[in-house]
């Protein structure tokens, strides 16, 4: 059954809102810990979410043996993996889902993992990836929309990947572990989940230098051992609710947040008008003047991240002047239509989109087309002015642990209609006991 939000416009957010563990370090760490061939991890701050349950169907699936148990905490034994070929049913559901083929290949030199199709952002292709693995030393072919990859021990190499990828970094660094020998990955992402997963392998043994920068090397190791893990706090869900404060004319203090992770975006949140107030690990944003329009450009960490453009243009459509985006990451402007429909005056060509400020948004049905534009949306309901009904929603269960809860607590007014997904596939991880 699908279910949609119901948001009555108009309240001002106020009050402190918690920010989750990150959703991209979790479907990277999760993976790695499949790894293991030795003991137990035991994963803090894992997002329930659907792309991490996702996650651990596949792993399962693949014969690793995970639960949640009662604190929330995800337990990951490794031991078990033994089928090389991961579900088309699940894997068609996520593209991180492809972080199992460097897992696959490295530890049963054997790996079917479906390639991931297009997406509501474009076409995302895996060939920097697949590239990789054959530099590795794998025989790789594409047969029945499989990738199709063996290998007796995948051999270090000397890595160029040809656009700064955070998944290709996160394969090759996955498969280069217990690889022989080193691999140097150059041009490597930079990303704080890049870091996240780099500090996680460490602990489990791995020999990773450089992560952070844009060249990592990976001294493989015969084994890796399962650890106790705290994931990073969620960048993207932080910037989220910054801007949700913003929008609403309201003050939130969004707590439990890696200031250094947020600095591009917050350069230029200050720069439209919003009033950010810094303590350690929390911020207290506002926006008592209203904002006023901006240029910005996506780029690579540290750069303005892609995935916060669709909940930044939300928030640009209620600003003072004339706004200029340029999205050079993915195909994420679709969602401006549905913007539109609720009163926004945007412009897209190409890959640019030109956002005129309106004086006020007003409520309407609209449809979510992928998990950051279900993001943008949301928050442009919580500003308009009446109802909107936000139809699809599932989409952001993927990457947005409690939503409605917490816009509930910071005094919005969302609902959420028909039944949801989470719950049913989260009661399959949990701890069962006798
Ligand atoms: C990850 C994030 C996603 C974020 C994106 C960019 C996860 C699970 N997802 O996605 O939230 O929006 O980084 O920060 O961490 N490319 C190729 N060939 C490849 C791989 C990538 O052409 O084999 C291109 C992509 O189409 C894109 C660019 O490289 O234009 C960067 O993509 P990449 O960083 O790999 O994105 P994801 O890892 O899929």
């Amino acid at each position: 059954m699908s279910s949609r939000f119901v948001i009555e416009g108009g309240n001002p957010l106020k009050g402190e809102v918690h920010i989750s563990g990150a959703k991209n370090s979790s479907l990277a760490i999760i993976t790695a810990a499949a790894l293991a061939e030795d003991g137990v991890s035991v994963l803090e701050n894992v997002p329930h979410d659907t792309d991490v349950a996702t996650m651990c169907l596949i792993l399962r699936r693949l014969g690793v043996n995970l639960f949640f148990d009662k604190q929330g905490r995800l337990h990951i034994d490794g031991r078990g993996l033994n089928q090389h070929q991961a579900p088309y049913d699940l894997v068609r559901k996520m593209r991180a889902s492809f972080y199992t083929a460097g897992v696959l290949l490295t530890r049963l030199g054997r790996a079917e993992v479906p390639l991931p199709g297009g997406c509501a952002i474009g076409s995302r292709p895996v060939d920097y990836h697949i590239r990789g693995f054959s530099q590795m030393g794998a025989d790789v072919t594409i047969e029945h929309g499989f990738m199709k990859a063996s290998c007796r021990k995948l051999q270090g190499a000397k890595v160029y990947i040809n656009r700064s990828s955070v998944g290709t970094t996160v394969n090759l660094m996955l498969a280069a572990s217990l690889a022989d020998g080193t691999t140097t990955l150059e041009n490597a992402a930079k990303e704080p989940e890049v870091v996240d997963l780099a500090i996680f392998l460490n602990g489990m043994g791995a020999k990773i230098r450089g992560a952070g920068t844009d060249v990592i090397r990976i001294e493989g190791v015969e084994s890796l051992h399962g650890i106790e893990y705290s994931v990073i706090s969620d960048r993207i869900e932080a910037g989220t609710y910054m801007l949700a404060a913003a929008i609403t004319g309201g003050e939130v203090t969004v707590k439990n947040l890696v200031l250094e992770h947020l600095r591009s975006p917050m350069i230029k949140l200050e720069e439209a008008g919003i009033v950010i107030e810094k303590g350690v690990n929390e911020v207290t944003v506002s926006a008592p003047n209203g904002l006023r329009a901006i240029d910005v450009e996506t780029s690579p960490y540290p750069g303005f991240p892609t995935d916060l453009q669709q909940p930044l243009v939300a928030a640009l459509c209620l600003a003072d002047g004339t706004s200029v985006i340029r999205e050079t990451i993915f195909d994420r402007f679709r969602y401006v239509d549905e913007l539109r429909r609720m009163g926004a005056d945007v412009k897209v060509e190409r890959e640019t989109a030109i956002i005129r400020g309106v004086k006020q948004l007003t409520g309407a049905p609209v449809e979510i087309t992928d998990l950051r534009a279900g993001a943008a949306l949301t928050i442009a309901a919580l500003a308009a002015e009446g109802r909107t009904e936000i139809y699809g929603i599932d989409v952001i269960d993927r990457g947005y642990e409690h939503l409605e809860e917490k816009i509930s607590a910071l005094g919005g007014c969302i609902m959420r209609e028909h039944t949801t997904e989470v719950t049913d596939l989260f009661s399959h991880i949990q701890e069962v006991k006798a």
